[in-house]
């Protein structure tokens, strides 16, 4: 090594020609046991030696004519010098956390360009528990854990794909020797299968870290339940009520149609069983009709009218005053009943049935 550095300097002594250098990129960042890469180059074609440091320390020498003088499985470079342009791309291997610092690259007779190199550990995130099934509605707390990051991580969230706000969620993240474990709340109402993803990024990784899980939703059907039964148990009722009503009204039509039946047949069979009335010449005489014009009482007389035993009215006029034809009829036919009286004179009498 020495060597290689007292032969650089002997040649940058010898040369003295300055150059403008470019080195790229401008602060790498990369992730331990990755490779981290830069670029350096010139337009000016007379040079010889190209230095090539890693936080103050020689890393890698080159010579315009022969190439790397000390590649090593760490440090190493490709040529990538075109007919304008000399450029040469530094490659440290399977960098470590402390390997983060100044990378700088020298040209023989000109100052050395320095840039950043910082590297970053990926740790691991996981958001806590399995898939998840829970009621519509319930609130539901999502934990996520990321461990074993440098530097912090930014923990983000994602419900159905869809990003989360961060006034949505708490993060909060201890150090644990020269790493970070961070820890994340998510809280919200359930309200359909969704997946919710935890999502850890730093700067050098290009797509962030993540971690999954389903939330399965059941729909709460339960006061549904409750209001069906009771909706069931009403309409029950209400049809058991009416029904139970419909039954009494048919029964006790059924027994007053009955009753009347009966004694409409009683009545019947009393009318037929009933001997026929004495005197009566013919049968049926007894429900022949009575002689309106027959009067038991003389003295009766004084009265127009009276109700009778058979039910009929009857208008007893003495005729005394003159009645048309259709009355004289009547008269004629109530001649035929005309009576005796007690002291043997034939009475007369002239009866309107009304
Ligand atoms: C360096 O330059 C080469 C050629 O232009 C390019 O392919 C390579 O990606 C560059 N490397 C970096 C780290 O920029
Ligand atoms: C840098 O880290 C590596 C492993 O990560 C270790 O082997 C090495 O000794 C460390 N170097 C310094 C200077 O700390
Ligand atoms: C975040 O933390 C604050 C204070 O501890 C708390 O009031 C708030 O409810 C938390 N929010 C969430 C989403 O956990
Ligand atoms: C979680 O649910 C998803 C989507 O339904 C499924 O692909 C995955 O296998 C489930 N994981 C577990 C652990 O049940």
């Amino acid at each position: 090594m020495d060597t290689f550095a007292l032969a650089a300097v002997l040649l940058f002594i010898m040369g003295g020609v300055t150059a403008q250098v470019q080195l790229e990129p401008q602060n790498s960042v990369v992730l331990q046991s990755s490779d981290a890469r830069f670029n350096c180059s010139t337009r000016q074609q007379a040079w010889t030696v190209m230095i090539w440091s890693l936080n103050g320390r020689l890393a890698l020498t080159i010579l315009e004519a022969s190439g790397m003088l000390n590649s090593s499985n760490r440090f190493s470079a490709i040529d990538y010098s075109t007919a304008g342009e000399s450029k040469w791309e530094f490659i440290i291997r399977n960098v470590s956390r402390n390997d983060s610092g100044e990378v700088s690259c020298q040209i023989q007779g000109s100052e050395p360009v320095t840039t950043g190199l910082s590297v970053q550990e990926s740790g691991s995130v996981e958001v806590l528990g399995t898939n998840w099934t829970v009621m519509e509605g319930d609130q539901v707390v999502f934990q996520c854990l990321a461990a074993g990051w440098f530097p912090t991580p930014q923990l983000s969230w994602t419900v159905a794909d869809t990003l989360v706000d961060q006034q949505l969620f708490n993060t909060s993240s201890v150090e644990v020797g020269t790493l970070v474990n961070s820890n994340s709340t998510l809280k919200f109402t359930a309200v359909h299968n969704v997946s919710v993803a935890c999502l850890a990024s730093i700067p050098a990784l290009i797509i962030p870290q993540r971690s999954s899980v389903f939330l399965v939703v059941e729909k709460v059907e339960k006061p549904v339940h409750r209001d069906q039964t009771v909706l069931i148990a009403v309409i029950v009722s209400v049809i058991a009520v009416v029904l139970l009503i419909l039954i009494i009204i048919t029964i006790v039509l059924c027994c007053k149609r009955r009753k009347r039946a009966q004694t409409n047949y009683q009545g019947e069979a009393r009318a037929h069983s009933q001997p026929p009335k004495e005197g009566a010449a013919h049968p049926g005489e007894g429900q022949g009709q009575d002689n309106l014009g027959y009067v038991t009482d003389p003295k009766a007389n004084d009265t127009n009218s009276e109700y009778t035993d058979s039910g009929f009215w009857k208008f007893n006029y003495i005729s005394t005053i003159q009645v048309p034809d259709v009355v004289k009829s009547n008269q004629e036919a109530n001649d035929h009943y005309g009576t005796l009286g007690d002291n043997g004179v034939r009475k007369h009498r002239h009866v309107t049935i009304v």
